[in-house]
This record gives structure tokens, sequence and C-alpha cells, in this order.
């Protein structure tokens, strides 16, 4: 099978953007953009649509396999992971590939996802200890660990954007399982946090939902996280 593929580019952060076209032939059945990226760098010389020699494709991946999230892009306007999304299954005449757009671009296809680390560090989502994982609440601390900090959440999020207040799923996810598991003092403040940065910014349309690759039901954390930092208390002072 023969793939026309478009790659948004750009040298550096200080360059200017540019489109180039790629042509990639391949019978592997499962081959995805990964594949695709992979091949054209592999060339010597590596060669555009028209002839032209390029310089390699600048692009993050490690695993390959859907865990590290490290080789998420924009793919025929979806954010996706590279290594999941199969060239057969893309549509149209051409695969477009662009960087995801919410994040500094470093080079071509890799961007700076740093603020994600940057957010959880100011919520303080991390183990302290007398921290306790009760059995009962295994369920969503393994769905809560699936997240793989990719930000294809927060591409498609209307509220989401880099250095905002708002820090999206990508922060809620790990958070959920926190809530459940820190000794009191502790969930105090990561409830106040909670509120700040994740409920308050949230218009709860769940753009989020269909287009997380790790397949979080991002919904269900969500509702149990809400309870758990803002109703249980609001209710507990209504009721006492
Ligand atoms: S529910 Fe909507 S506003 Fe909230 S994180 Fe998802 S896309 Fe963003
Ligand atoms: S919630 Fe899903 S889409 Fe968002 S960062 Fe985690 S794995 Fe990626
Ligand atoms: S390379 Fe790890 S998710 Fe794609």
């Amino acid at each position: 099978m023969k793939y026309t593929i478009e790659i948004l580019r750009q040298k550096s952060p200080a360059d200017k953007a540019y489109r180039q076209t790629f042509v990639i032939e391949t019978e592997l059945k499962n081959a995805t953009v990964a594949t695709a990226l992979s091949m054209l760098n592999m060339q010597d010389p590596m060669l555009d649509i028209e002839g032209k020699e390029s310089d390699r494709i600048v692009w993050e991946c490690s695993c390959l396999q859907k865990k590290c999230g490290a080789c998420a892009m924009v793919i025929n306007g979806r954010p996706q992971l590279a290594c999941d999304a199969r060239l057969s299954e893309q549509k149209g005449d051409k695969i477009v590939v662009e960087p995801l757009k919410k994040f500094p671009v470093v080079a071509d296809l890799t961007v700076d996802r740093s603020i994600l680390f940057e957010n959880l560090k100011t919520i303080s989502a991390w183990l302290v200890s007398g921290t306790r994982a009760s059995e009962s609440k295994n369920d969503i601390l393994y769905r809560s660990s699936l997240c793989l900090q990719c930000g294809c959440c927060l591409e498609v999020c209307p509220n989401f954007f880099s250095g905002g207040e708002f820090f999206g799923m990508a922060s809620m996810i790990p958070v959920a399982r926190l809530l459940e598991e820190m000794p009191d003092e502790e969930k105090k403040k990561l409830r106040k946090q909670y509120s700040k940065h994740i409920f308050g910014g949230c218009g709860k349309s769940l753009s989020c939902q269909n287009i997380c690759p790790a397949g979080i039901n991002i919904e269900e954390l969500m509702v149990n996280s809400n309870a758990i930092s803002l109703w249980k208390g609001i209710f507990k002072k209504i009721f006492k």
C-alpha cells in the first residue's frame, strides 16, 4: 500500500512552521503512523514527494505499545498515539500529521509537555507517608494509574491552555487515586487544590472522554473525585 503523509514541521521554536509531504510504501497490515515516521527517517537520503532531500523528522517514542504516551500527536485532526494510529484506518487521500497544539513545539512533532508535571507539582500530587490503599478502592486506583500523561485530553479541552489555572484531566486522573488514599490532613490540602485547579475550570462537557487513548472512563473518575472533594463536605455542612 502507498500512503501520502503531510507533516507540519518546524526546525526549532524560533523557526517558521511549514508543511512537507512524503510518500511511503509498505505491505505491513498493522503499519502505524509511528512505523511510517520510522521508515521515512531510515531512508538515505530522505526524500519528500518532490524528490527534495529533507532533514530527519523529529518525533518522540519509547514503548511503541500504547504504554508511555510519548508519541501523542494530531493525526488527521484527532489527537492520538502515533504507535496506535494504523495507516489503513486513516480516512482521506492523505494522512496529515501535526504536533499537539496546546504545548510549545520543540521541533517538528516533538512538543514540550513539562507543564503537565509542573501542574502535578503545584497541586502536590504525590504519595505521602501514612497513605493507605484500601482493597475496596482497587478499581479506582487501577483506572487512575492508567493515565499516560500524553496530553490528548487537553488538546480537545476548550478550557485548558498551557500555564492557565485550569489543569484539566491529565491532572484529575492521577489525583483521583490520591483522593482515595491520602490521610485526612493531606486530603484536605489536596481537595482545596482540586477545587481550584480542576473542578472550578471544568465545563463538564466531556469532550475529553472519548479521546483518551488509555480508554480511561474520565466521567466516572471525575464524579468520584468531585464527590470526595466537594459534595461530601457540602452535604455534611447542610445536614450536620
Ligand atoms: S469535561 Fe470538558 S472542560 Fe472538563 S476537562 Fe473534559 S473537555 Fe475539558
Ligand atoms: S487522561 Fe487519557 S488522554 Fe488525558 S493524559 Fe491521561 S491518558 Fe492521556
Ligand atoms: S511510543 Fe509509547 S505510547 Fe506510543
